[in-house]
């Protein structure tokens, strides 16, 4: 992982911060990246769930991915290996065109000039799936758009093809002490809202296999419970990261706020310092839940923050692939594209 930050700074856990100095265009292209990395770090899970479910009427389906995202070149990913999604057939040859059961068409490439999208007509049951992981600001010419895609594919959970809805709160334990300043706060904190405990002191953490699956754990949840088991300067361990690269809003417990900032955006997490009383955080967290745009403010950070992250686009095929063998034989058409992506 490489995050292009404020500090240099080599972290413990191979977490690497530089300062980026990319113009706004840079940083749109890539702060999309690292925002998705939130979503994808959902999807190897959504993935397998639909899979599971949708197993016995899986049929083959090709998917043609009409333009490589920002005209850069990817190997398409092998579903089965990758997530264990079978029949699919990933391709960017256009001459499946004519039998692909869906198309997926990266916004940038056909912003600004609709004769790149595929020909018309179209073959009949063929699916066109919109895919855009930039926000409305840095996304020209949605009003050309309407009533042409039938799914879409987003950041944004309401898509037609995305994760399941974020859980609250999660903490990931191992030595449960009552003695320790965190499990007071987690004692305050859990009469006030719902707060999942995973780790030797919890539920057991699914598949568990390394940090990998804490972080694919952490990515369901919307904020993560970072607290330090004893409060030092520099003491931040890789509970911190493991938020970061879940995309999980952190929630520390540590040394001081100035002492976090020195590796992180201000707005990056969220310091238990902040609140009189723990009641007041937990209204906080309460209000970030009902308020997307507030929330936000605790993850606009990472647009210009760059996520090196080689399995991105991969997992959003294979899950376009799952989504489309759903959607056989269904009608879907996306009216209205620009309002509701810009709501
Ligand atoms: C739009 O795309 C078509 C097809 O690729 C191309 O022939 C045409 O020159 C493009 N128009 C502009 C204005 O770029
Ligand atoms: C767990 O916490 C107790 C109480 O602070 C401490 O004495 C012990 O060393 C800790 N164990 C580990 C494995 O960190
Ligand atoms: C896809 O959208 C087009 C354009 O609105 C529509 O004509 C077609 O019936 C839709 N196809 C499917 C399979 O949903």
């Amino acid at each position: 992982l490489f995050i292009i930050g404020s500090a240099s700074v080599t972290w413990k856990c191979h977490v690497i911060v530089l300062k980026t100095t990319c113009s706004w265009m840079c940083v749109a292209t890539v702060g999309f990246l690292l925002f998705l990395a939130v979503c994808l770090l959902y999807l190897p899970d959504s993935v397998s769930q639909s899979f599971a479910s949708t197993a016995e009427k899986s049929s083959e389906v090709t998917l043609l991915i009409w333009t490589h995202p920002f005209s850069r070149y990817r190997r398409l990913p092998d579903c089965q290996a990758l997530y264990q999604v079978s029949g699919c057939t990933l391709t960017d040859d256009w001459r499946a065109y004519p039998h692909a059961d869906a198309v997926i068409i990266h916004h940038r490439e056909i912003a600004t000039n609709v004769s790149e999208l595929p020909p018309e007509p179209r073959p009949r049951l063929q699916k066109w799936i919109w895919m855009n992981f930039e926000s409305p600001t840095h996304s020209r010419g949605l009003w050309r758009f309407e009533g042409v895609f039938n799914l879409t594919m987003t950041y944004r959970t309401d898509s037609d093809i995305f994760g399941p809805k974020p859980r609250l709160v999660v903490w990931v334990i191992s030595n449960w002490s009552e003695s320790h300043a965190r499990v007071l706060l987690y004692h305050q904190l859990s009469r006030y809202v719902q707060v999942d405990v995973f780790g030797r002191a919890g539920r057991p953490i699914p598949g568990d296999s390394g940090s990998d699956s804490l972080v694919r754990l952490v990515s369901k949840y919307q904020f993560y419970l970072a607290l330090e088991n004893s409060q030092h300067t520099d003491y931040i361990t890789e509970k911190l990261w493991n938020a970061v690269l879940a995309g999980a809003v952190p929630v520390v417990l540590g040394p001081s706020r100035d002492n976090y900032e020195r590796f992180l955006p201000p707005e990056a997490f969220i310091h238990v310092d902040d609140f009189a009383t723990v009641r007041e955080l937990a209204q906080y967290l309460l209000l970030l839940r009902r308020s997307p745009a507030r929330l936000q403010r605790h993850l606009d950070w990472r647009r210009s923050y760059r996520v090196h992250q080689p399995s991105f686009w991969a997992e959003h095929y294979c899950t376009a692939c799952v989504a489309v063998k759903n959607a056989k034989g269904r009608t879907d058409v996306v009216t209205d594209i620009a309002n509701w992506f810009q709501s």
